[in-house]
């Protein structure tokens, strides 16, 4: 560990030249009961972890952290709305950082997108903790200088894109992002949250196709329901509702 610090937003940043996951890192330090406003940033990450059991390359220069999150304790009706919250954060942070030059695409469930290409990815863990609150390990990868050269979706980053900013800086921008919108998410509810998430994210009618197991369903966006699952309507006319799955815009 090389740094300690504290931003303006009251979280301890934990930094590492190198780890194999900022997750595992985090993980660890949660379970021995750390600060919830504990960030676990690294340089690089040896095994980095993406969705589904993927790996994500994690060379220097790009962004790699873990922070934790209450899980939300109504889990019939907003299970789903870190997910979508920390989208947006990832999001609006990357409207900031480019002074409103780019408006990416959130892909459903939490794909950040610019030119149809991923730039930033989210992954979220459940960890419990025996007579305490379940937590969420919230992992973030954005591409800031460099993106996978093969990956099963097209890739960009930051640079790329006409965006110099360091990892350090992104997060701190992402960080008071993240404590803007939780603020409104308490203030004004999930539908809100929503309503937000479709500014950025898939428009209705939009051609997708998804990837559910060995399933593909080609299809239209519909809308997310309640919870925040996705809504298509497959080649059939049939709404079909997904609860998780690799979306593809055609
Ligand atoms: C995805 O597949 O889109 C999610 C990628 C999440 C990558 C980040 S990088 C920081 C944290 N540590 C990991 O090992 N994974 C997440």
């Amino acid at each position: 560990m090389s740094d300690i610090s504290k931003l303006s937003s009251g979280y301890e940043i934990l930094e590492f030249e190198e780890l194999d996951s900022t997750m595992l890192t985090l993980k660890d330090l949660a379970l021995s009961d750390c600060n919830i406003k504990t960030v676990v940033i690294a340089k690089r990450q040896k095994k980095g972890r993406g969705r589904h059991g993927r790996v994500w390359e994690s060379p220097e220069g790009n962004l790699y952290f873990s922070f934790l999150r209450e899980a939300e304790k109504n889990l019939n009706n907003n299970m789903f709305a870190p997910v979508f919250i920390v989208a947006l954060s990832l999001a609006h942070s990357i409207i900031d950082a480019s002074e409103k030059k780019i408006i990416p695409k959130i892909k459903w469930p939490n794909d950040i997108l610019v030119n149809k290409s991923k730039i930033a990815g989210i992954l979220i863990e459940y960890i419990n903790i025996k007579n305490k609150k379940d937590l969420l390990n919230i992992g973030i990868g954005v591409n800031i200088i460099s993106n996978p050269k093969k990956s099963i979706y097209p890739a960009t980053n930051l640079q790329k894109e006409n965006v110099n900013i360091s990892p350090k800086m992104l997060l701190n921008i992402f960080l008071n992002q993240f404590d803007k919108i939780n603020k409104i998410y308490k203030v004004d509810g999930i539908e809100k949250i929503f309503d937000m998430w479709y500014d950025l994210g898939h428009k209705i009618g939009e051609s997708v196709s998804v990837k559910v197991k060995d399933k593909k369903i080609i299809g239209t966006f519909n809308g997310l329901s309640k919870e925040g699952s996705l809504l298509i309507i497959n080649e059939n006319g049939i709404e079909e509702v997904i609860l998780a799955g690799d979306v593809f815009i055609i």
